[in-house]
């Protein structure tokens, strides 16, 4: 949907809405940055009212006023997301939103109740436990489903130089190479020849397919923008970098390895070596 908005040539002030709202520019996704601070006041005042103590209502009554007015902006980015998803995440999304937006709605039932008089307690524990609900499906959308994640995150091209195809079969034109695993995106920028990961970080989309504009890669799905030589997301909803990969040629054949040492980023289930095993049985 925002890919289409972008066909309708809508643009905002610091971007395309997907873009302000998908992290790009803090490097992670938004939304569950967004979200701590509506959890964090509206939970913190459901426990200073389990405290039952009159001379904390005030204070916890301002800590609702603070979570429902947070909700907004938090819920917004978590559509932004939403959108870009399908399948069994945009189900999951769906009833991820409905908890929370049940959730909202009961602790702005209990600060209605306050302003009544009431006491709002059990609109609040109400509220608590929707959130909490809604809390864990993010928690699954994350780390089951994998939204929001960079998709190349475990991925490892090669460290050593790599023959991969002739030079002159290297133009400007965006061209996929396979190197065992790993899909690379090659092609020329002034003349240069460039490399970078060809799954998208966003969603995992070939780049190879999309279009190229200038110096950057304009993704086939959701039309994140990256720029070939650095793989920088110049534009989301990805929030996340390519990789990029050195390149050189070597008797009319060009050879890639990776540059960056990904060594925070090593598959932590992946095969460890037999050491890490000893003394365990
Ligand atoms: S897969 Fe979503 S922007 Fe590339």
């Amino acid at each position: 949907m925002l890919a289409r908005l972008r066909e309708w040539g809508v643009e905002y002030v610091f971007g395309y809405p997907g873009d302000l709202l998908s992290g790009r520019q803090i490097g992670h996704p938004l939304h569950p940055a967004a979200v701590l601070v509506p959890a964090g006041t509206l939970l913190g005042a459901t426990a200073l009212d389990l405290t039952r103590d009159p001379g904390l209502r005030p204070a916890a009554r301002r800590l609702l006023g603070i979570g429902l007015l947070s909700a907004a902006p938090a819920a917004i980015a978590g559509w932004s997301d939403w959108l870009d998803t399908e399948g069994a995440e945009r189900r999951v999304g769906l009833v991820h939103a409905a908890s929370n937006a049940v959730g909202i709605a009961s602790y702005a039932t209990s600060w209605w109740q306050r302003r009544r008089g009431g006491s709002g307690l059990a609109a609040g524990l109400t509220g608590a436990a929707a959130l909490g609900l809604g809390g864990w499906l993010g928690g699954h959308l994350a780390y089951a489903l994998g939204v929001g994640v960079d998709t190349t995150a475990f991925q490892h091209g090669p460290t050593e130089w790599t023959d991969v195809l002739a030079a002159s079969e290297v133009t400007t034109a965006l061209r996929q190479v396979d190197v065992g695993a790993v899909s690379l995106l090659l092609t020329r920028v002034d003349g240069r020849l460039v490399a970078i990961d060809n799954r998208c970080t966003h969603r995992g989309a070939p780049l190879a397919d999309g279009e190229r504009d200038g110096d950057c890669v304009v993704c086939p799905w959701h039309a994140s923008r990256f720029d070939l030589r650095s793989g920088e997301a110049v534009q989301g909803p990805a929030s996340r970098p390519q990789s990029v990969y050195e390149v050189r040629e070597v008797d009319g054949r060009v050879e890639v390895r990776r540059a960056e040492v990904r060594a925070l980023r090593a598959n932590p289930v992946g095969p460890r070596p037999a050491r890490a095993f000893a003394g365990r049985h």
